[in-house]
């Protein structure tokens, strides 16, 4: 499967939804999930994040693993999105600042 990572978080640009082909993604308030049991590995969504959020759970980098549980747990209570929209309105300052964990909101 394929895992959203960090850089997403409060940056949420969701170019990613528009090319998965089962709609595998999930919304919360600052933050993109991929359902683990509906990904495919078609591998269209890493490209379109402008903030290479998106990762196979193989390449995940070490200090985000906890990201792959987090994906799964997730996409079981957030609901799917399946357009892309506005990204939030601080998007580009926030892409690349690093600690954004901390403001994942639930
Ligand atoms: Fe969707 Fe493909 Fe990305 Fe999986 S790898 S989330 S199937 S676009
Ligand atoms: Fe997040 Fe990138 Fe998608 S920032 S919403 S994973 S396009």
């Amino acid at each position: 499967t394929y895992v959203v990572t960090e850089n997403c978080i409060q940056c949420k640009y969701t170019d990613c939804v528009d090319v998965c082909p089962v709609d595998c993604f999930v919304e919360g308030p600052n933050f993109l999930a991929i359902n683990p049991d509906e990904c495919i590995d078609c591998t269209l969504c890493v490209a379109e994040c402008p903030a290479e959020a998106i990762f196979s759970e193989d390449d995940v980098p070490a200090n985000q693993q906890h990201f792959i549980e987090l994906n799964a747990r997730l996409a079981k209570v957030w609901p799917t999105i399946t357009a892309r929209k506005e990204p939030l309105p601080n998007a580009d300052e926030m892409n690349g600042k690093s600690g954004k964990t901390e403001l994942l909101v639930e």
